[in-house]
C-alpha cells in the first residue's frame, strides 16, 4: 500500500507540535478518586504553585483510552492517528509542559493498568531508523522536560514497591526526560490517608518544589 496515500485523511490536530512552558502536568495513575495518588500529586502541585509554577492534576481513570495496540501507524504520522480516543486530550497537556509529575498506586509491585497504558502511548513520541534494531531517538527530548515519580502502596519497605518506581522512571528517561526525584510513599493503604502521614506530605512537598525548581 502507498504510505502517503490516506494523507489527507490523517488528521491534523493531533499532529500539532506545542511549545513547552514551565508548568507541570500530574498524572494520577490511580482507579480510585480522591485517593493516596489524588492527594500527593495535589500536595506536588501546591508546593509547585508557591514556588511560582502552575500547574494541573490529571487523573487517568477520567479519560477513555486504550492502551497501545502496536501497529506502529505512529513511525509513519508522528502521532498516534490510529486510537482516536481520550488521549488525544492529554497529548497537548503532556507538550505544553516542561515539568511531569507521575504518581501511581502499587498495584501487585507495579504502576496500575491505566498508568501502563498511559506510558505505552507516550510511544508516538521516537522517532526509528529502518534497522532492526534500529537507533531510535524521541521528540519530547533536548527541550529541558524534567519529571518525578512517586508510588504509594500498602505494604511497608522496599519489598512491597516491586518494579513500580523502575517502571515509570525508565520510559521517562527514555522519552528525553531528565529525573529530578523520585520517592516512594509506604504503609499507606486507606483512601485518601496519606493527607495524614506529615512526613510523606513533607517529602512530596518538597519533591513538588524540586520539580518546580527543575522547569523554571
Ligand atoms: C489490585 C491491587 C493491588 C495492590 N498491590 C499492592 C502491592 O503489590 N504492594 C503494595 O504495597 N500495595 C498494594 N496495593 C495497595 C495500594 O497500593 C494502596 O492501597 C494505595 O494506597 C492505593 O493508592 P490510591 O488510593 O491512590 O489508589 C494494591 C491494591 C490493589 C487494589
Amino acid at each position: 500500500m502507498n504510505e502517503t496515500a490516506n494523507s489527507s485523511a490523517r488528521p491534523e490536530a493531533v499532529r500539532a507540535r506545542i511549545a513547552p512552558e514551565a508548568r507541570i502536568l500530574a498524572v494520577s495513575g490511580s482507579p480510585r478518586k480522591g485517593g493516596n495518588s489524588d492527594k500527593i500529586a495535589l500536595q506536588a502541585l501546591a508546593a509547585a504553585g508557591e514556588a511560582g509554577v502552575p500547574g494541573s492534576l490529571v487523573r487517568l481513570v477520567d479519560y477513555r483510552f486504550g492502551p497501545c495496540i502496536g501497529c506502529e501507524r505512529c513511525r509513519r504520522d508522528k502521532a498516534c492517528t490510529a486510537q482516536l480516543d481520550g488521549m488525544q486530550l492529554l497529548y497537548p497537556q503532556v507538550e505544553r509542559s516542561l515539568g511531569l509529575l507521575l504518581v501511581s498506586p502499587v498495584h501487585n509491585y507495579n504502576v496500575t493498568a491505566w498508568m501502563k497504558a498511559f506510558i505505552d502511548r507516550l510511544y508516538c513520541y521516537y522517532d526509528f531508523g529502518s534497522t532492526r534494531p534500529g537507533e531510535w531517538s524521541t521528540r519530547l527530548a533536548d527541550q529541558g522536560r524534567k519529571a518525578a515519580v512517586v508510588s504509594v502502596g500498602e505494604q511497608h519497605g522496599s519489598e512491597g514497591i516491586g518494579l513500580t518506581l523502575e517502571a515509570m522512571r525508565l520510559p521517562l528517561q527514555a522519552l528525553g526526560y531528565e529525573l529530578v526525584a523520585e520517592t516512594p510513599v509506604t504503609g499507606v493503604f486507606e483512601r485518601g490517608r496519606v493527607a495524614g502521614d506529615a512526613g510523606a506530605m513533607d517529602r512530596i512537598g518538597d519533591l513538588g518544589r524540586r520539580l518546580a525548581g527543575a522547569v523554571k
